[in-house]
């Protein structure tokens, strides 16, 4: 099949969050399969930065009507592995900023024109390049127009660009709505901004005209797509999700091995695997000691990477705090987001830098030796629509510690649940039973056969995309 995916970023080229290791590694795993796969992404200066970039073989320059003007664009071609090609969408009066949607905890003010700009970069190379696509797959609000300005676009070219389209919503919260002023510069036709079309209470909502217009919807799991169409964590869509309910399906993302598995980490001082953890000791040591702890600590350490925001459930770990204060343990925390979060954890690593270590910074090797180096890792998300560091913790043999929500449910087998073949602890979202599962894992650490049990169950999953690209595969076969 002839595959093209669309998404705001991109790993190893730029990365915020999760769905940068998921462009960069479903598109992997499936041109590995044997299709052609196109990717789009726009020319953030991480991006034209990339070493990579300077490979480039070709450009292109396109023109895209945004209201009442044509303004000039040029696409980097890159080869980036056999059947898996690069687009770089460039603009730089749109892309050339150091953070992909906002700065100082502000999203941009010209977000709709810059992500209005890019989906219809997407249509118009598709048209110019000739590409035949079998499937268009696009993810989140940035590309939540795409879909329908591709069948705009084809009426009124009279050829088809691609069968058939795809919307995944990797996180129903973050929406893209703005004012009714950014519909112009879609040069879709008045009657899309109506209540049956992408109108979102008095404004214009990019998530909501994926959720419309593609063929098929996805989401990241199955937990999140049953939970997305109720109000709790709809998010004011879940009246729109329902009525595409008979098109919807949640499929659990994959890990990219080749990055995440401690067998051949090059960002960790030591390997290991399953047969030999005597690696994950020497990293623990490492990690303990780049935090300034002993490195012969004895106790637990817990570690936890994400954004600092509401979602990650950081008050429920500022509510739990004393739990790491009281115990024989260490807190080591890479994150970065909401500076009241930010303060927040600060001050308590100030108060006790004997227990507590917050390193506010996007750190790539230190999320790696984290990862590796903690005995368990810290969950507590308040919502998660798939979540990829429990299935990292597992594979490196940390135990998760994680809210049952999301897709914390589909990949978390919880030990309370079944002692058998628990791979990590679960809670509610409540600080109250977070310190329950706290304290049910000082238990099992000390419980060293135990323990060493359920670390080692964990690293048996195969989290790969082998399994998870397949029915990515089989979505599109369906569909086409
Ligand atoms: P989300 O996409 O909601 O942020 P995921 O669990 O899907 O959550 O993915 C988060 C990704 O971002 C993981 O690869 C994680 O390691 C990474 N990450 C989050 N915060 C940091 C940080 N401060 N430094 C390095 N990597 C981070
Ligand atoms: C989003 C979600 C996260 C998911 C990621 C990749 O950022 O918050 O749960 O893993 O997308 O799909």
């Amino acid at each position: 099949m002839k595959i093209v995916h669309a998404a705001s970023e991109m790993f190893p080229f730029v990365k915020t969050g999760g769905l940068a290791d998921y462009a960069g590694s479903l598109t992997k795993a499936l041109s590995r399969f044997g299709h052609e796969v196109a990717v789009f992404i726009p020319g953030y200066r991480a991006v034209l930065d990339h070493p990579e970039l300077a490979r480039a073989e070709s450009r292109l320059v396109i023109r895209v009507e945004m209201g009442d003007e044509f303004l000039s664009g040029e696409v980097i071609v890159l080869q980036l592995a056999k059947r898996l090609t690069l687009y770089v969408i460039r603009r730089d009066e749109y892309f050339d900023r150091r953070q992909p949607y906002g700065f100082g905890g502000r999203d941009y003010d010209d977000n709709d024109r810059r992500f209005i700009f890019f989906a219809k970069s997407v249509v118009e190379v598709l048209r110019i390049v000739d590409f035949k696509a079998d499937i268009l797959h696009c993810h989140d609000w940035q590309t939540g127009l795409t879909p329908l300005m591709l069948r705009y676009e084809e009426g009124r070219l009279r050829e088809t660009l691609a069968l058939k389209t795809i919307f995944t919503i990797h996180n129903i919260s973050f929406q893209g709505v703005f004012p009714n002023r950014s519909f112009p510069y879609t040069g879709l036709p008045a009657d899309v901004l109506a209540v049956d079309g992408i109108e979102f209470y008095g404004q214009m909502s990019m998530m909501k005209g994926g959720i419309l217009f593609a063929d098929q919807v996805t989401t990241v799991s199955p937990n999140y797509s049953r939970e997305i169409c109720t109000p709790e964590f709809g998010f004011g869509l879940d009246g729109v999700i329902r009525n595409r309910a008979a098109d919807l399906t949640g499929l659990i993302n994959g890990v990219d091995m080749d990055v995440w598995n401690p067998k051949t980490d090059v960002l960790l001082p030591a390997r290991y695997s399953l047969k030999d953890l005597s690696g994950k000791k020497a990293c623990r040591r490492h990690l303990l000691k780049a935090h300034r702890f002993d490195p012969d600590f004895k106790g637990p350490v817990f570690g936890m990477v994400c954004r600092l925001s509401e979602q990650k459930g950081i008050d429920l770990l500022l509510e739990s705090m004393d739990f790491f204060v009281e115990n024989d343990c260490l807190l080591i925390i890479l994150g970065r987001g909401e500076k009241k979060y930010e303060r927040a954890l600060s001050n308590v690593a100030e108060k006790h830098p004997d227990k507590v270590s917050v390193s506010l910074v996007l750190d790539e090797e230190m999320s790696h030796l984290v990862e590796a180096g903690s005995d368990f890792f810290l969950m507590p998300s308040v919502f998660e629509p798939c979540g990829l560091n429990q299935m990292y913790s597992q594979i490196y043999g940390t135990v998760p510690i994680v809210t049952r929500v999301g897709g914390l449910v589909d990949t978390v087998i919880d030990l309370a649940d079944d002692p058998e073949k628990g791979t990590g602890l679960m809670c509610r979202a409540s600080g109250d039973d977070l310190r329950r599962v706290l304290n049910d894992a000082l238990s099992l650490f000390a419980n060293e056969p135990s323990m060493a049990e359920v670390q080692k169950r964990g690293m048996k999953v195969d989290f790969s995309w082998k399994v998870a690209a397949r029915h990515y595969e089989e979505l599109y076969r369906g569909l086409i």
